[in-house]
């Protein structure tokens, strides 16, 4: 990857869990800094090596490799407490590369008052109106950023400030918590002794990443930003109301690292082979049957945060192309391919019909009575995990594949075919869309 830019962002197109984490660690060595842009600890990035499974769900997945510096940006909402407890995670495991990470002092922080905020919200919320959050007060963070009351790395590591900001903002949000929720409040003295030991631990890591990403450039060092979650899951463009608090899709990066898009020359999208979904919200192409239950056991699809069965379904073309269109994606990585190993055919929903009606484009909202309209295509019934390169596959794969181009619009440069970072086939060259939908006369 990739062939013609110094800079690449990888983004997921679906709804977030599309292996970002993979991708990112088998590319990573191609780059000198890592960055991640937004979101939070809502994240869960899996990265196989041999017999060792790391989680990240704050830190970029490049920190497992010793050479790399590594950045959470300003767009990130930080919660100390679970950035500490994945450091220590990687310590007890030998890797110790904190001296590599930088963290934006501009990013916002995570308190206890933003978890019991977003729990309180979910479990008051009336059937339609739960959004089905990972519970890490994500949303409440990010509405603090937007409310303009929200406190930041450069304020946690001041102490004096620190204790200003936490007493008035913890006296507004226990007047919510108990008034609004009828729940119970939180202690000013404990929150703020303990943030406090935190802040001594990432004093050091803190400081302005736009400078430091600039000055990486300028010296002619490439640079990855690594996008949590997925793009149908972004705040503005994504199935709204379900969605995340962040811009998950490629437009969150500017705004997230303070550096330019302009000079990110390669946008990598990341789709799974098929569909999956965490938490509430539509899903046209959800099979809430043994096919479903069969993609969920052999994917093991349950969420690398909360644990949570996934939703399992067919992929989901008008969906793909939406999120390629949107997120200007140059390539698709294709994870989980092996997946689909066992299955007899496989299916691509092409369009959707509401009461009769054909939809073409995906709507700003999806109606529960949208259905899905599939092509079926032949599946392959032979494991590729051994797979090293797009000649080892057999034909149905292969075509697979080459549909999923033709249709997207957009060319494939990577398949992942197992969970270990070997399992990876690069295409060089990559393979090009042919004709497809624009040959038939339908236009996107
Ligand atoms: P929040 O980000 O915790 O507020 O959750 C909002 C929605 O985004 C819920 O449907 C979550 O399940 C979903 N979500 C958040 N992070 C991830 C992720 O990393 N993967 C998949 N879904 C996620």
């Amino acid at each position: 990857m990739p062939n013609q830019s110094k800079h690449l962002c990888v983004v997921g197109i679906q709804w977030g869990d599309e292996g970002k984490g993979k991708v990112v660690d088998v590319l990573s060595s191609e780059f000198d800094v890592v960055v991640r842009y937004q979101g939070g600890a809502n994240a869960g990035h899996t990265v196989k090596i041999g017999e060792k499974e790391y989680v990240f769900h704050l830190l970029p997945s490049g920190i497992l490799q010793a050479d790399k510096v590594c950045v959470i940006g300003n767009g990130v909402v930080i919660d100390p407490r679970a950035l500490i407890e994945e450091l220590d995670q990687l310590r007890k495991s030998g890797i110790e590369h904190e001296d590599n990470l930088w963290i934006s002092d501009r990013a916002h922080v995570v308190l206890p008052y933003h978890r019991a905020l977003d729990q309180a919200r979910e479990t008051a919320a009336s059937a339609g109106g739960k959004i089905g959050t990972t519970l890490r007060g994500i949303g409440p963070c990010y509405t603090d950023k937007a409310a303009r009351l929200g406190i930041r790395m450069i304020d946690l590591i001041d102490a004096e400030r620190f204790r200003t900001m936490l007493q008035r903002n913890l006296a507004l949000k226990n007047a919510e918590l108990s008034k609004v929720y009828g729940g119970q409040t939180l202690e000013f003295e404990p929150i703020l002794e303990e943030y406090l030991r935190y802040a001594d631990r990432l004093r050091p890591r803190v400081r302005d990443i736009s400078e430091l990403l600039l000055r990486a450039e300028r010296e002619g060092r490439r640079i990855l930003f690594e996008g949590a979650q997925g793009s149908l899951l972004d705040v503005d463009l994504g199935t709204y109301p379900y969605v995340t608090s962040s811009n998950t899709s490629f437009l969150g990066l500017g705004a997230g690292t303070g550096f330019s898009q302009r000079r990110v020359g390669t946008v990598l999208g990341i789709t799974k082979a098929y569909s999956t979904r965490v938490g509430e919200g539509p899903f046209p192409t959800e099979l809430k049957d043994a096919t479903g239950d069969r993609l969920r056991a052999i994917g093991n699809e349950f969420g690398a945060t909360t644990g949570r069965p996934r939703r399992c379904g067919w992929l989901d073309m008008v969906a793909i192309r939406y999120a390629v269109q949107l997120g200007d994606i140059d390539a698709l990585a294709i994870t989980k391919l092996d997946v689909l190993d066992g299955f007899e055919e496989v299916r691509v929903a092409m369009s959707y019909q509401l009461s009769g009606k054909p939809i073409e484009s995906f709507p700003t909202v999806l109606d529960p009575g949208l259905e899905p309209n599939y092509v079926a295509l032949p599946g392959w019934k032979k494991p590729i995990t051994d797979a090293k390169k797009l000649e080892d596959l057999p034909r149905p794969t292969r075509d697979y594949l080459q549909f999923i181009a033709d249709e997207s619009g957009c060319p494939i440069s990577m398949v992942s075919v197992g969970k270990d970072r070997s399992a990876t086939i690069q295409l060089r060259p990559w393979l090009e869309p042919g004709p497809g939908r624009a040959a038939r006369g339908v236009h996107a």
